[in-house]
């Protein structure tokens, strides 16, 4: 996919104006707004239905943008040099300088920030001078949005506007990681924790227990394609649809795989499209075979998790 001069145009025009766009990021789309305008931060969680106390991750183009508006430190450089742009948002404390919304943070004093890889998400906040709060674009506690048909799917006319930036090739959200004291994951997502744990040099407190919210990801029922999820399963009910990592050789049109070969990436990237596809297929539920846990099989559990929270 190439990037067209005058889609970009026609986006910064609307953002400029306080209007909300959606944008094609590497982990899901994203619904953004100017991070530093009330009026575009308000429209955004009034779009998404997203309660006011989950705030928003704020999208920059570079370091040097970011620093208007966040302290750094010496774990954020270490992992910023290797990861960004990437998969990776980080939890900072808030300049008093800042000139970020209000509506963003509900009053907190910190910010998850981060800085995406998407082509076309890149061009866009370049031409900009401001960065975008941008939440994943889709409806509050629904599955995310892979593709610019499923960003319409959620929002039809109400969004001005969608940017096309094909498929996120990544197809998971970012992984959260505090930096304010001790590194602590906040939520699990496209960056493995191993591989930040290398880069740090120190152990990463895994801190994402449904049970203890910090990061409202971690509400309960999250992530949901709008129908009952069972995990680990063997024997289906009946009108079941079947989520499989790995193609059988026994093929039934009610068994979805979320890869050739078992390849949790490619699993990854299909999770979130598959899950609404089957939900357009009118089944009544769905029944999740083993996905092991290990590498981005711990980001794809713990979506389901929080899916089978559905009554
Ligand atoms: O990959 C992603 O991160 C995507 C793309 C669009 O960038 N965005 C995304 O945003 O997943 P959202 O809003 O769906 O999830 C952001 C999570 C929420 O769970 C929110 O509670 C948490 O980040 N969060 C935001 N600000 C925070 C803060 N200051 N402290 C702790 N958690 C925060
Ligand atoms: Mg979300």
């Amino acid at each position: 996919m190439k990037i067209n001069l005058a889609n970009i145009k026609k986006a910064k025009k609307l953002l400029i104006k306080n209007e909300c766009v959606a944008i094609p990021t590497e982990t899901v789309y994203g619904l953004a707004g100017n991070a530093y305008s009330n009026k575009a931060c308000k429209k955004i969680f009034k779009l998404k239905k997203r309660p006011k106390n989950n705030p928003l991750i704020v999208h920059y183009f570079n370091l040097e943008s970011l620093k208007k508006d966040c302290d750094i430190n010496n774990d954020f450089l270490k992992l910023y040099r290797i990861f960004c742009p990437g998969p990776i948002t980080f939890i900072l404390d808030l300049k008093k300088s800042s000139k970020i919304s209000k509506i963003v943070t509900n009053g907190k004093k910190t910010l998850a920030v981060r800085f995406p890889k998407h082509f076309i998400a890149k061009k866009l906040l370049k031409v900009l001078n401001f960065p975008l709060a941008a939440p994943s674009a889709n409806l509050s506690s629904k599955v995310s949005a892979v593709s610019s048909s499923d960003v319409k799917e959620d929002f039809g006319k109400k969004i001005k506007y969608v940017l096309d930036g094909g498929k996120s090739f990544i197809g998971l959200e970012s992984t959260i990681v505090d930096l304010r004291n001790k590194p602590k994951i906040l939520r699990l997502g496209g960056l493995e924790i191993s591989t930040i744990q290398k880069v740090l040099k120190k152990k990463v407190i895994l801190n994402n227990q449904v049970s203890k919210i910090s990061s409202p990801g971690q509400f309960k029922l999250h992530y949901s394609p709008g129908i009952p999820v069972r995990l680990n399963i063997k024997k289906l009910k009946s009108r079941e649809a079947y989520l499989l990592i790995k193609k059988k050789r026994e093929n039934k049109p009610n068994y979805f795989f979320l890869s050739k070969k078992g390849d949790l990436k490619e699993a990854a990237k299909n999770l979130y499209s598959t899950l609404r596809k089957i939900k357009k297929k009118n089944y009544k539920s769905i029944a999740v075979g083993k996905i092991p846990y290990k590498g981005l099989g711990k980001t794809i559990n713990d979506r389901l998790i929080r899916a089978s929270k559905f009554k």
